[in-house]
């Protein structure tokens, strides 16, 4: 089957599909791929566009990355795209497989690159769609920033306006935001000695780092695992001295539960950070925290656990801040 026809082929990748061909999807690869290669901006833009108008240009790897893994349509250039910057960085040698498709993000195990030190690695690319889904996100931007690409804030008032007015620009900034803000904390909580896995590199659309399992087996999530009694309540503990030096670190998960924690051979990791919320600037932080510190009560609760979350999120608060919940920091 020609390229030509799937491209008027359209099944389940339909969203996608009409996101790259739109004229807001041309842009955003292109502005991805400027951010990624500054020089290379006009040769890669209109490599970009070629592609899209021309079927055959599919099958030309634009850095001679060709990835192993092919996926389904599209997403062979999608996985070129987002992830050639970390080939040719010489961080990855191939992408082996899918993990798991969510709704904001795929997950690929990627073949690290010879001599790195880790055998395998994750690549979390933001997918397209996020663009359009992030409706409850204002509680969480709350006294927050949105955090630019280079790791820092972006308080101009014309930023501001542009994601609260939901424009082309806002929401591609707000993407950006999130993903800044998730390696930004992973990179803070490894360094901080925390549960989570190493970050190795980052871009305009994915986020790569250490890889949890084997490619054959990714570690599952604690929900999947059944744990037994005294292992959960080892784990438990664990949890809470997780807890302690994430707040140390003045981050809230924001979106933590048994999902978004891995599990493999006895040990965990804790994984998805796009949402967390720096206690001393968002004045939701507490209410976030005491939601996360109930979901993981309520998971372990089955192994055994018996602990009064809103009592939990208060001693743990105090400790970290020397401050009563609802109290605000700093002042
Ligand atoms: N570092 C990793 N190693 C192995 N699998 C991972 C890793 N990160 C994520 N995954 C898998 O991908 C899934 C989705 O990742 P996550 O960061 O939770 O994104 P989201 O839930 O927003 O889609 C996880 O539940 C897990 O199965
Ligand atoms: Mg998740």
């Amino acid at each position: 089957m020609s390229t030509a026809v799937e491209l008027n082929d359209s099944h389940e990748h339909d969203d996608e599909l009409n996101y790259i061909r739109s004229a807001r999807g041309r842009r955003a690869i292109g502005v991805a791929r400027e951010q990624e290669h500054k020089p290379r901006l006009t040769r890669v833009a209109d490599q970009a566009h070629s592609n899209f108008k021309a079927a055959e240009a599919f099958n030309i790897a634009p850095t001679g990355f060709n990835p192993t893994f092919k996926g389904k349509r599209f997403e062979e250039e999608w996985l070129r795209q987002s992830l050639g910057s970390f080939y040719d960085d010489s961080l990855i040698s191939d992408v082996l497989s899918q993990v798991k498709g969510g709704k904001e993000a795929n997950v690929y195990c990627c073949l690290a690159y010879p001599g790195l030190g880790p055998r395998w690695l994750a690549a979390k690319i933001f997918r397209p769609r996020m663009f359009r889904n992030l409706k409850n996100d204002a509680a969480y931007r709350e006294g927050g920033e949105l955090i630019g690409r280079d790791g820092k804030a972006m308080r101009k008032k014309r930023e501001q306006t542009a994601v609260a007015q939901r424009t082309r620009i806002g929401l591609a900034m707000l993407h950006q935001s999130w993903l800044s803000n998730e390696h930004g904390t992973l990179t803070r909580l490894h360094a901080a000695g925390a549960l989570t896995p190493k970050p190795w590199g980052v871009n305009g659309n994915t986020i790569l780092m250490d890889f949890l399992g084997e490619q054959a087996m990714p570690a599952p999530a604690l929900n999947h695992v059944d744990l037994d009694p005294a292992e959960g309540r080892r784990l438990f503990e664990q949890m809470v001295s997780q807890l302690r030096l994430m707040l140390k670190a003045d981050v809230v998960h924001g979106d933590l539960s048994a999902f978004n924690i891995l599990y493999w051979q006895g040990e965990i990791r804790i994984i998805d950070f796009p949402q967390a919320v720096n206690p001393w600037r968002n004045p939701n932080a507490f209410r976030f925290f005491t939601r996360d510190v109930t979901r993981v009560i309520d998971y372990f609760s089955g192994y055994g656990v018996n602990a009064n979350p809103e009592g939990l999120a208060r001693a743990l608060w105090r400790e970290a801040y020397g401050a009563e919940a609802g109290e605000r920091l700093g002042e």
